[in-house]
């Protein structure tokens, strides 16, 4: 009997505890690892063909690390290496959306 009071007394401790922690608070990283919103309102399209498409096999890391300026036919080789290299399963539509996307945001 007195075992199970001192048990009794020791969680209620122990739960008043848990309830009076201060919440954790974290300060997170810049999301670097995402692609580019763009700044022109025509490029929606591709901006959300490289979301759905370009992150499944690595990040957007591996765009931001081109070199900049390099315009859609840069970006459209890119794309087609993707798809003839690694076997991604992208759209001729979509590339094309893609390429103009890249090449008017990066
Ligand atoms: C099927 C997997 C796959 C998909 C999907 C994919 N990639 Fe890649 N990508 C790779 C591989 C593999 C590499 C080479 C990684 C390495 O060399 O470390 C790569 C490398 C890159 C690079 C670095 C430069 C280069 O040519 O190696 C860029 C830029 C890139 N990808 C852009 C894209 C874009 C844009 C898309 C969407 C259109 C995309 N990737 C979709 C697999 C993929």
């Amino acid at each position: 009997m007195i075992r199970s009071i001192q048990l009794a007394a020791a969680l209620a401790a122990l739960i008043g505890t848990a309830a009076r922690a201060a919440p954790e608070t974290y300060a997170l990283p810049e999301p670097t690892a995402q692609f580019r919103a763009p700044s022109d309102p025509g490029q929606a399209l591709g901006f959300q063909a490289v979301q759905e498409n370009c992150m499944t096999c690595h990040s957007a890391d591996y765009v931001a690390m081109q070199p900049p300026r390099k315009g859609s036919a840069f970006w459209g080789a890119e794309v087609t290496k993707m798809i003839k290299v690694y076997h991604a399963p992208i759209e001729a539509q979509q590339a094309e959306a893609i390429a103009a996307y890249l090449g008017a945001t990066y």
